[in-house]
């Protein structure tokens, strides 16, 4: 089946508390699982970053709701293509802390989001396409 790779950027409206993101963790696993939806949700210093994978009507259906959700405002699509693989094949719904420094990908992933939030290439990279790469390695 083919599928697209779906990334977005948005402002949480508050702190997010561990609780919080489990929360959202829970919900999303739940939801993603039957529609054979992955990825895998980032929060560093009150911004979301996250990459929704599956097949293209379903993303599209998803992420029109996941955006009207009144935890986070702002959302921007960064990048929706279709791709050969998935990214994130074993998680329906992965989560990385950053605001806990709990990844080994930690100095990347923050520039990721960094240049993500004001539109900026890292080299000559987009900073989703370079999201991707980090994890193809
Ligand atoms: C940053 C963020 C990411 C989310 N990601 C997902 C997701 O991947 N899948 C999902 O079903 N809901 C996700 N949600 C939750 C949805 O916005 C919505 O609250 C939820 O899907 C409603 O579930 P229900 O229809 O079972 O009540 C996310 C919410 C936020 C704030």
């Amino acid at each position: 089946m083919s599928i697209n790779q779906l990334i977005y950027i948005s402002q949480a409206v508050r702190k997010m508390s561990l609780e919080d993101l489990n929360t959202i963790q829970k919900q999303s696993k739940s939801n993603n699982q039957p529609i054979e939806v992955t990825g895998s949700l980032f929060y560093n210093g009150g911004w979301f970053l996250q990459v929704l994978e599956g097949p293209e009507v379903i993303l599209n259906n998803l992420y029109n709701k996941i955006e009207k959700d009144p935890r986070h405002k702002d959302s921007r699509i960064l990048y929706n293509e279709p791709a050969k693989f998935r990214t994130f094949p074993r998680w329906s719904m992965n989560m990385v802390n950053l605001d806990d420094r709990q990844s080994d990908k930690y100095v990347e992933l923050v520039e990721v989001i960094e240049a993500a939030k004001t539109d900026r290439k890292i080299g000559s990279v987009s900073p989703a396409a370079t999201l991707l790469k980090i994890f193809k390695s």
